[in-house]
């Protein structure tokens, strides 16, 4: 992946599975949302292919690539709602532009949407009328609009307090279980991390290239990247700052969580 002369990483070869959380991690600026970007088409590799159930995305001529892109819901780093528009119109957006569905079933569909992301009655407030949060919601709901298989979320509880970052990784995981999709995620967070991801990527920053791939856990305990389990472990203390131990942390009985 490169802008220009500048290679942001290379050497970047793994599988995503059908059906799996895979979380994209690593340090602020290593290219997380450089990746989402080529995996969404927005941008092309400077070399290599990306597949898609065994069909070549990257160079695939529009019609095909049309296609593929119909199956993605995308949430971009701040993925901002229109606030000119209410909730239910964000929602509809995508698929006024997309289908030919009649006004009626797109008003149903968008019910649904909402409602899925516990946002039902709040049809036709504006987002500067709800919280941030909520407003998170509203943004999967219309990442969801059109029924994807293939759902990418960059930083999705960015800016939210532990509580309701928490509920949105809730959200995350019951969506993954009721659409049956397969979704990808950037984030830095620890906490969603240990809690939603089956499988985790980090980039490396200092030598450009993927740093480990598996299980949050096992990366922790047992990768030979120092960096990587520097990353998995600096929030140990933190994150036992920001949660409530009665609350259940999902750290609790790890190694090193009795520290802090
Ligand atoms: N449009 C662009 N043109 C040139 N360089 C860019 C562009 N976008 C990002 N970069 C550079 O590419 C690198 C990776 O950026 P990217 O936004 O992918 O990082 P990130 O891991 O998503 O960071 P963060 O956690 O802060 O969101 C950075 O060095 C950044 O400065
Ligand atoms: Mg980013």
């Amino acid at each position: 992946m490169a802008y220009g002369d500048y290679v942001v990483m290379r050497d970047l070869n793994f599988d995503i599975h059908r059906g799996e959380i895979f979380v994209i991690m690593g340090g602020s600026g290593c290219g997380k949302s450089t990746l989402l970007r080529h995996l969404t088409g927005l941008l092309h590799p400077a070399t290599g292919q990306i597949f898609y159930d065994g069909v070549e995305f990257t160079g695939a001529d529009d019609h095909d690539r049309n296609h593929m892109l119909r199956k993605f819901g995308v949430m971009f780093q701040g993925g901002a709602l229109w606030s000119s528009m209410t909730l239910a119109e964000n929602v509809a957006f995508p698929l006024e532009e997309f289908t030919d569905l009649s006004p009626e079933i797109i008003r149903e569909t968008v019910e649904l949407k909402l409602a899925l992301v516990g946002l039902r009655g709040y049809e036709d407030f504006y987002p500067a009328e709800i919280s941030g949060g909520m407003c998170k919601r509203a943004s999967l709901a219309r990442a969801m609009a059109l029924d994807p298989d293939f759902l990418f979320f960059d930083e999705p509880s960015a800016g939210l307090d532990p509580v309701s970052a928490r509920r949105l990784d809730e959200l995350i995981l019951q969506l993954r279980d009721s659409l049956g999709a397969t979704i990808v995620i950037v984030t830095h967070e620890l906490a969603s991390i240990f809690a939603i991801a089956d499988r985790a990527l980090y980039l490396d920053v200092t030598t450009r290239t993927l740093g480990g791939l598996g299980s949050p856990n096992d990366l922790r305990a047992h990768s030979p990247n120092e960096n990587l389990r520097l990353f998995l472990n600096r929030g140990v203390t933190v994150l036992r700052g920001a949660h409530d131990p009665a609350t259940g942390s999902p750290f609790a009985g790890l190694p090193g969580s009795h520290q802090g």
